[in-house]
């Protein structure tokens, strides 16, 4: 089947069934293109938990099905490819978590949501790359912070907030391909263009930022920018979207190499087969579900 005919078939059971189809920036164009809303962690996780129907599609990768499960109990969610996780969220588990709060009794765990149901349940807030500037700087000063468990996000937060953190050794390992000798080639191939870098990047890339952005934020930075060009340091697949919704400029990725095998598992194919075989359901048990529901609701309300 082509993709024009796997498409209308998508669709039509999407109506049937009452589904949504939810997909992240870095999804193939082709998913993108079938998606009822595509976006970042924070607008997903929004979406999740406002949608009204029976069925959602999660286009991305578990722990984000596993949030929509969270903050929508009462829904089915689906994850196309079952194999597709996130190496980053596998870094941290709830068992030394739990060990590292005692070393460091009365500090708050700020927890990534690219992260396990587990850890989250033992977590006092969770951020996103959207907002965890904005949470950390809400917390009260007096507190020591956990941050779990990318390093690079961790760092970052803690120098823009001036916030003494306990750094999880966690990180993304595409966006650890994007190094500062590649940027600053790009700047040398594209003098006049703008750079903008997500905030899992090492600290040497961020100190090359022009601006440093979630996808989200690269979507509207785009959009807005009088820049006719941008260098893009985030995982490629965001770039068939800026390219889809701003005709009129050149985005520029930093690396080639900077691709998320998990985040490219999921074809048409595979999305079809999981509305017509109500295929793969994410559902975060109850008991953990409960627990890890607070730090994300807290980071919903304090983002609003
Ligand atoms: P955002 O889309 O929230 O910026 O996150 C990037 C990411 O790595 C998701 O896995
Ligand atoms: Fe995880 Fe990095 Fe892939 Fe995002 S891009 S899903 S953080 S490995």
């Amino acid at each position: 089947m082509d993709n024009n005919n796997l498409a209308e078939k998508i669709c039509g059971l999407k109506k049937k069934l009452n589904a949504v189809i939810l997909a992240h920036n870095y999804q193939l164009g082709e998913v993108q293109d079938i998606a009822d809303f595509t976006g970042d962690s924070l607008e997903l996780s929004f979406k999740a938990a406002e949608s009204k129907c029976d069925i959602i599609v999660f286009c991305g990768v578990t722990f984000m099905a596993e949030t929509a499960s969270i903050l929508a109990p009462g829904k089915t969610v689906l994850l196309p490819v079952l194999a597709a996780g996130c190496p980053m969220a596998d870094m941290a588990d709830a068992k030394t978590l739990g060990e590292l709060k005692k070393k460091h009794p009365g500090a708050l765990v700020v927890t990534y949501v690219n992260s396990t149901a587990e850890v989250k349940a033992i977590s006092d807030v969770c951020v996103t790359s959207a907002n965890a500037v904005k949470i950390v700087s809400s917390l009260p000063v007096d507190k020591e912070i956990i941050f779990v468990p990318d390093k690079n996000l961790g760092a970052y937060t803690a120098k823009k907030t001036g916030r003494k953190m306990v750094l999880w050794p966690g990180y993304c390992p595409t966006h650890m391909r994007i190094t500062k000798e590649q940027i600053l080639k790009r700047k040398r191939e594209f003098p006049d263009a703008k750079v903008i870098v997500h905030p899992e990047s090492t600290g040497d890339v961020i100190a090359l930022a022009d601006e440093v952005l979630s996808t989200g934020g690269m979507m509207k930075f785009a959009k807005n920018t009088d820049a006719r060009r941008v260098i893009v340091a985030t995982e490629t697949g965001l770039i068939y979207r800026l390219e889809k919704e701003n005709p009129d400029k050149q985005f520029i990725p930093v690396s080639e190499q900077a691709v998320c095998p998990n985040m490219k598992m999921t074809r048409l194919d595979d999305v079809l087969l999981s509305l017509e075989k109500k295929q793969h359901i994410i559902k975060v048990p109850d008991e953990i579900a409960k627990l890890a529901r607070k730090p994300i609701e807290k980071m919903l309300s304090l983002s609003r």
